[in-house]
């Protein structure tokens, strides 16, 4: 393993990740999961596409989904950079290490840049998105689990030593790890560019694919209240993990599956992590209190079914290593 000194100094700015581009077999089910189950707001819907945000993003959409056939797909993961400029030498850069780059026209999107990265996920960076008005005071329209902010994304990649590397260069730094058991080979980095503990997660496996997008809630009440909608409103097979607790970042955590399958998780805060000299928490792979603080593992499903991303060839992981699933550890204590 050799852990990358994060780069200070990077030659354009990311700030945060900002927004997902989806697939939807029925956009009028994605709108019911997402607005009245999960409680998000409605920024715009077309024949082809609908674009909603969490309480607090005062801008047009955090998730986007394109009305699609066939199987689920991610078509883009989607970044902030702080302005045009910031983009502008990103463009220069990627092109000269023979990243593909090219500038694109989005709706309701600013300046937007596509690149793919070096495990193969399809970006997508813009610095502006027009502005709409922030529900967080509307408390009359709160309602599911009240998602607040898209806060971050895992992605399954066959090779996480060249995720992090790629990404340390461009100024993401690493907050806690998995390593296989007395090694110091990487099995899962969480990165972040914000002053928390992650924006984006690579987990060693079949990929590149997308396994969850996160948003964050104010509370374990929201959690609790959305499984509860999801009861209540014909949903319950929609909950597939949780409520739990991560030992990564400590949140607290439910996973759903929307109604093309796309995994969705609710959590409550994490921790600040922004001091330079901060030191990244090691976690070993058969340690299972990573995953869960208390209560049984995962089952295997929730480890291995992921969303392929839409024109990226999904590679076999270079690191054999798998994980501790519920399944294995039955077997194991039966
Ligand atoms: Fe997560």
């Amino acid at each position: 393993m050799s852990i990358p000194v994060p780069n200070p100094s990077p030659d354009f700015n990311i700030t945060r990740t900002s927004h997902l581009v989806l697939s939807s077999n029925d956009l009028e089910k994605t709108r019911a999961f997402y607005e009245d189950v999960l409680g998000f707001h409605v920024s715009d819907q077309d024949d082809g596409a609908l674009y909603v945000r969490g309480l607090e993003e005062a801008y047009h959409h955090s998730l986007v989904f394109i009305k699609s056939e066939g199987p689920r797909k991610c078509l883009r993961m989607g970044f902030r950079m702080y302005t045009d400029e910031d983009l502008k030498i990103a463009h220069t850069y990627f092109n000269e290490r023979g990243h593909k780059a090219e500038f694109v026209e989005r709706p309701y999107q600013g300046l937007t840049l596509h690149v793919n990265d070096v495990v193969g996920v399809p970006l997508e960076f813009c610095a502006t998105m027009d502005q709409k008005p922030a529900l967080l005071q509307q408390f009359h329209r709160h309602h599911g689990g009240k998602p607040m902010h898209l806060d971050h994304v895992q992605i399954a990649t066959h090779n996480v030593q060249a995720a992090i590397d790629w990404y340390s260069e461009l100024g993401f730094r690493m907050t806690e790890y998995t390593a296989t058991d007395g090694t110091d080979e990487l099995w899962g980095v969480w990165l972040k560019r914000k002053d928390t503990t992650q924006d984006v997660v690579f987990s060693n496996g079949r990929g590149p694919r997308l396994h969850h997008l996160a948003f964050h809630v104010s509370d374990i009440a929201s959690i609790i209240h959305a499984a509860d909608a999801a009861s209540s409103m014909g949903f319950a097979s929609s909950v597939e993990r949780g409520p739990g607790r991560h030992g990564i970042a400590n949140a607290l955590f439910i996973y759903f599956r929307d109604p093309d399958g796309h995994r969705v998780e609710l959590f409550t805060n994490h921790y600040l992590a922004i001091d330079s000299d901060f030191v990244a928490k090691r976690w070993e792979l058969s340690d299972t209190s990573r995953s869960q603080l208390w209560g049984l593992p995962a089952t295997q499903n929730w480890f291995f079914d992921a969303t392929e991303f839409t024109g990226a060839p999904v590679l076999e992981p270079l690191l054999d290593a798998p994980p501790v699933t519920l399944e294995k550890f039955m077997e194991q204590t039966t």
